[in-house]
């Protein structure tokens, strides 16, 4: 039995959000696969993790047992990892941002203690990460700003192992815009499915 933690990114309600509608079709397989792993949600919007900025006022407490080690620490006890990431002013949203903030800490969750010019050791060696990412632009409009990118890299940096992260792009162009969630989504679940298999 492994535990599977679903991460929430999203600022948009869940019945009108694209990627809740992909983590949905994502999980309805994988608990098919995984009928026994325990599923642990984290909903950013609700929690001091996902809310709290790191400023001069919260430097000191930020990596506290109650913040930044508690998440940490739930890290190092899960098998896996969901991302919900949709593309806010060509970034992941805030809320995941400060999360990472909270978990990506020096030898908590990576360690330049054995690095040679400049490497470092990433610390989450036995975490699998599965991305399900959105953004309203088609793909490679913008040079600019590259959320999966990003998170990719972030996870990789942390030791864990990325699987190809799966981007719904174009939500907000014709013909996707004039469609609800579930149509849209409609058009990867194969996509998703094959994902939430091998996952
Ligand atoms: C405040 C806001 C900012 C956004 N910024 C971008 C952006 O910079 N680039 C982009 O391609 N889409 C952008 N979008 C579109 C969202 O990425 C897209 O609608 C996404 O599907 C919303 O989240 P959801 O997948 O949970 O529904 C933005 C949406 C909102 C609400």
């Amino acid at each position: 039995m492994s535990k599977l933690l679903v991460i929430n990114g999203s600022v948009i309600p869940s019945d009108k959000s694209n990627s809740h509608e992909m983590a949905r079709v994502f999980l309805e397989e994988y608990k098919k696969v995984n009928p026994n792993d325990e599923i642990i949600e984290l909903d950013l919007n609700k929690l001091v993790v996902g809310t709290n900025v790191l400023t001069t006022e919260t430097f000191s407490t930020y990596w506290g047992e109650e913040e930044g080690m508690k998440y940490i620490n739930q890290l190092k006890d899960v098998d896996k990892l969901l991302v919900i990431a949709p593309m806010y002013n060509f970034h992941v949203s805030g809320m995941l941002k400060n999360y990472i903030d909270h978990v990506a800490l020096a030898n908590q969750t990576f360690s330049y203690k054995y690095a040679t010019k400049g490497a470092s050791i990433g610390l989450l060696d036995k975490l699998k990460v599965q991305i399900l990412a959105t953004q309203g632009a088609p793909k490679g409009w913008y040079q600019w700003g590259d959320h999966v990118a990003y998170l990719k890299g972030t996870w990789e940096f942390m030791g864990a192992k990325v699987a190809e992260p799966i981007l719904l792009a174009g939500v907000k162009v014709e013909p996707l815009s004039t469609q609800s969630p579930k149509e849209i989504v409609s058009s990867i679940t194969s996509d998703l499915i094959a994902a939430a298999k091998k996952f």
